[in-house]
């Protein structure tokens, strides 16, 4: 029996999903990173440690199902966007990468809005951002001069993961779209965005589609591990678009929410008009497939900072148990989720977040509540900016990350929402979607057939109408 590996390389951690082809999974394994942030705004990775935690990962996996090593016919991946790694002649990365939370590029930001913002707007179709990767290179232009000069070619994390795997070099569309340097719709390097700025087209990786195979695993991979297949090494994608795979079967009524310690709005769209940059819009990893994102920063996090520093001796079921004591419009309360300012849709550092309305009825339940109710009223915010047509527009959403274990904070999302809200039996986040990915393209199998196979619908959380209510009291509250 053929067995998939899908690889979700993060920010904190390297994770690992084994699976058989009939789509039983067989246990994951990972592996954490740490971050080295020296200076302020910085937020940087040796991509070395990516590959220590393969290592570890693949290693580990390897002993506790030891016929992977003759049975493992793909593996594919899904990883954190947008951070910069930039390797020399000889395939060695040059310096640390630059992480997407990393925000020291303002600056290139806005030389990128004055100079090329409605080209942006135009052909790659988003608003530059410090998160994305052209600011990034063109701050080590600016400062790390010497870095550029020997740079032979950038990429993003998976791709340098998928090089020294196979020897080969080569990103995909969804990753490409994420530079800002890429067409969106002619799926190419943009060359006169590239020319402007002095970025050689040879410095860019080739681009594949990510369900192309990059190439296998090179004789020295197989001998580490001892494997005697000729393992098939398929490209993946983007991690939201990864997790979306895993979790959304059919793209014209299902969106995705993913509420972890940031929080991100997913629909499938093609759809463009003169709303484009209140989101980002990127290439999934469906070929002629495009998608509408929005990131808020501080979702789960703004639970996690209100317990750490308020009730830091209360565990998170009690204090849902006192929001439980509260009131749909937490009695008037409303928390703003700005803790770390905000992406989308306001793009705005300098956003703070705030308690709302506060008077001396209110008790620790209806802050909880409310903190609650602010983090899906600000996914909502998102939702309701990316404008979507008729046919485009979502009648149910599938939610993924920690929130799923809180049925009480599910059903607020389901009544903010005005949608049911479902949740799945596999929630291994785009290490599923990378799994589903590798085995897509190495079978004749179409994405249904596979998503039956690899997930169904544990719950439906529903709606049970509450939006109407909740508009109400925060009129009330805005009114006083
Ligand atoms: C997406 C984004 C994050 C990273 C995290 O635009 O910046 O979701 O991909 O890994």
């Amino acid at each position: 029996m053929s067995y998939y590996i899908g690889v979700d390389l993060g920010t904190s951690s390297i994770k690992m999903v084994l699976a058989n082809e009939h789509g039983e999974i067989l246990g994951s394994t990972n592996s954490q990173f740490t971050i080295i942030s020296d200076k302020i705004n910085h937020s940087e990775q040796s991509p070395k440690e990516w590959l220590y935690g393969f290592d570890q990962a693949f290693t580990e996996m390897v002993k506790k199902y030891p016929e992977t090593k003759k049975q493992l016919k793909a593996i594919s991946f899904s990883g954190q966007m947008h951070s910069l790694v930039l390797i020399d002649k000889n395939g060695h990365p040059i310096r640390n990468a630059i992480l997407w939370n990393d925000t020291r590029t303002t600056d290139q930001v806005q030389k990128l809005k004055t100079e090329v913002g409605q080209h942006l707007l135009e052909i790659e179709k988003n608003i530059p951002l410090e998160g994305f990767t052209l600011p990034k290179v063109l701050w080590v232009m600016e400062y790390d001069k010497k870095s550029w000069e020997k740079t032979w070619k950038f990429m993003m994390p998976k791709d340098y993961l998928i090089y020294y795997l196979t020897g080969q070099i080569y990103t995909e569309r969804s990753d490409a779209s994420g530079t800002i340097m890429y067409d969106i719709e002619n799926h190419c390097w943009d060359t006169e965005l590239l020319s402007k700025y002095g970025i050689m087209e040879e410095q860019c990786p080739e681009i594949l589609n990510s369900t192309e195979t990059a190439g296998v695993f090179q004789e020295k991979i197989k001998e580490k591990y001892g494997l005697t297949n000729n393992v098939q090494v398929v490209m993946g994608g983007a991690d939201n678009a990864c997790g979306a795979l895993g979790i959304i079967d059919d793209k014209e009524s299902q969106g995705m929410l993913s509420v972890g310690t940031s929080g991100v709005v997913f629909c499938y769209s093609n759809h463009t008009d003169e709303s484009i940059g209140n989101y980002h819009y990127f290439n999934s990893l469906i070929e002629g497939q495009n998608y509408k994102m929005g990131v808020t920063l501080s979702a789960a996090y703004s639970l996690e900072w209100y317990k750490e520093n308020f009730s830091s001796a209360e565990n998170f079921s009690e204090l849902t148990n006192q929001a439980k004591q509260s009131s749909i419009g937490s009695n008037g309360l409303l928390f703003l989720p700005y803790l770390f300012g905000e992406r989308s849709p306001y793009y705005n550092s300098n956003m703070a977040a705030e308690f709302f309305g506060i008077k001396a009825i209110h008790k620790k339940g209806d802050f909880v509540r409310s903190i609650m109710e602010g983090i899906a009223f600000s996914l909502r915010n998102v939702y309701e900016r990316m404008e979507l047509t008729d046919s485009d527009i979502k009648d149910k959403f599938r939610i993924t990350g920690g929130v799923v274990k809180n049925p009480y904070w599910l059903q607020i999302f389901a009544d903010i929402f005005n949608s049911d809200i479902e949740i799945l039996e596999i929630d291994e986040g785009p290490a599923l979607g990378a799994l589903i990915c590798a085995v897509y393209a190495t079978t004749n199998k179409n994405y249904g057939e596979i998503w039956q196979e690899f997930n169904q619908i544990k719950k439906c959380i529903s709606l049970i109408r509450k939006l109407r209510k909740y508009m109400i009291v925060i009129l009330k509250n805005l009114r006083v």
